[in-house]
């Protein structure tokens, strides 16, 4: 009898540890040091609470990075991994990891390519509509500019480009396309092509712009992000394009935007384009978590919106958007 119960005990143990242990989803992300994507991770843990998993935050600043934390990821026994890769030509190589180690795997924010730059259809994708929301830009840019009284023809444009990702470049032709609409000359809109699309690079790229333009007084100035406004916005205050002279609008309304705002004089950081970190984080790592374990498909791609945001409105929107 004693000896029944000792084997069954036996037995048990190991089904029990199983049981017990935690399934876990990868996020991963290319700066971990940008607000939008600490943002991210967050709502992405709340959905961890939430659902009962185990998020493992690995930030991926470049190829190399981005393999070894897929290898680390199955090595932990995790049962997916939600995406932001530094290169979105790293698709290939990144699905291939995925399948090896049969993980699923789904793209956030910046879509993965094949090698001849076509989405790759079997990884699902969450991401912004960058093109309508860069006309949301645009549009905001030309509301304050009439607000303000100034012509078009006297004022000159920065585009602080990232093209090599499509949906940077989708975003800003979208802010573009918008201003020419209205009568913007196309000659007024100049390229400011950036390295990487945090502020450092953006400042440098619109200071070499502002450098060769200098016969504009009056600006506006926009990017993919908030980084490539707010970087425009600084390399102009230190050439004395003040915030009666440049008008930024940026996307996303993380703290980058929210600093901006609480300054107690405003700067030309005029405003930014909400998006919602809360769905792109929340939603992905559930998503790929209801994948592995129940194998629900995600839409193979969602695309997310925004609001006009300002100093004046902030908090209300913030509030409505459940930020
Ligand atoms: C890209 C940008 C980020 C952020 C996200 C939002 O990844 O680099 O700054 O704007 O898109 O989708």
């Amino acid at each position: 009898m004693q000896r029944r119960a000792f084997t069954l005990a036996a037995l048990a143990t190991p089904f029990a540890l199983q049981a017990a242990e935690p399934v876990k989803v990868g996020f991963l992300v290319k700066q971990a040091e940008e607000p939008w994507f600490q943002d991210e991770w967050k709502f992405a843990e709340q959905a961890a609470k939430d659902k009962g998993f185990t998020l493992v935050k690995i930030g991926i600043p470049n190829g190399e990075k981005t393999l070894a934390a897929i290898d680390n990821l199955a090595a932990q026994k995790a049962v997916g991994l939600v995406i932001c890769a530094p290169d979105v030509k790293l698709g290939v190589a990144i699905n291939r990891a995925a399948k090896r180690h049969k993980l699923k795997v789904m793209s956030v924010d910046d879509q993965l390519v094949d090698g001849a730059g076509k989405p790759i259809a079997d990884i699902p994708h969450m991401g912004i509509s960058g093109y309508e929301i860069g006309k949301q830009v645009g549009a905001g840019l030309l509301a304050e500019i009439k607000a303000r009284g100034w012509k078009l023809e006297e004022v000159g444009v920065l585009r602080v480009a990232y093209d090599q990702l499509p949906t940077g470049r989708e975003r800003t032709m979208g802010a573009a396309d918008a201003l020419k609409a209205a009568g913007m000359p196309a000659a007024n809109i100049i390229d400011a092509p950036q390295a990487k699309t945090d502020t450092e690079s953006a400042f440098n790229a619109a200071n070499i712009a502002f450098t060769k333009n200098a016969k504009f007084k009056k600006w506006v100035a926009f990017g993919l992000n908030d980084e490539a406004a707010l970087g425009a916005v600084r390399a102009g205050e230190g050439r004395g394009i003040k915030a009666d002279a440049m008008l930024a609008i940026g996307i996303g309304g993380s703290q980058t935007a929210l600093n901006e705002f609480t300054k107690p004089t405003p700067t030309g950081f005029f405003g930014t384009v909400l998006i919602s970190p809360k769905r792109h984080g929340y939603e992905t790592a559930t998503m790929v978590f209801e994948w592995a374990t129940q194998g629900k498909q995600p839409p193979a791609v969602t695309l997310t919106s925004g609001v006009l945001m300002t100093r004046q409105n902030q908090a209300d929107i913030r509030k409505q958007m459940g930020l």
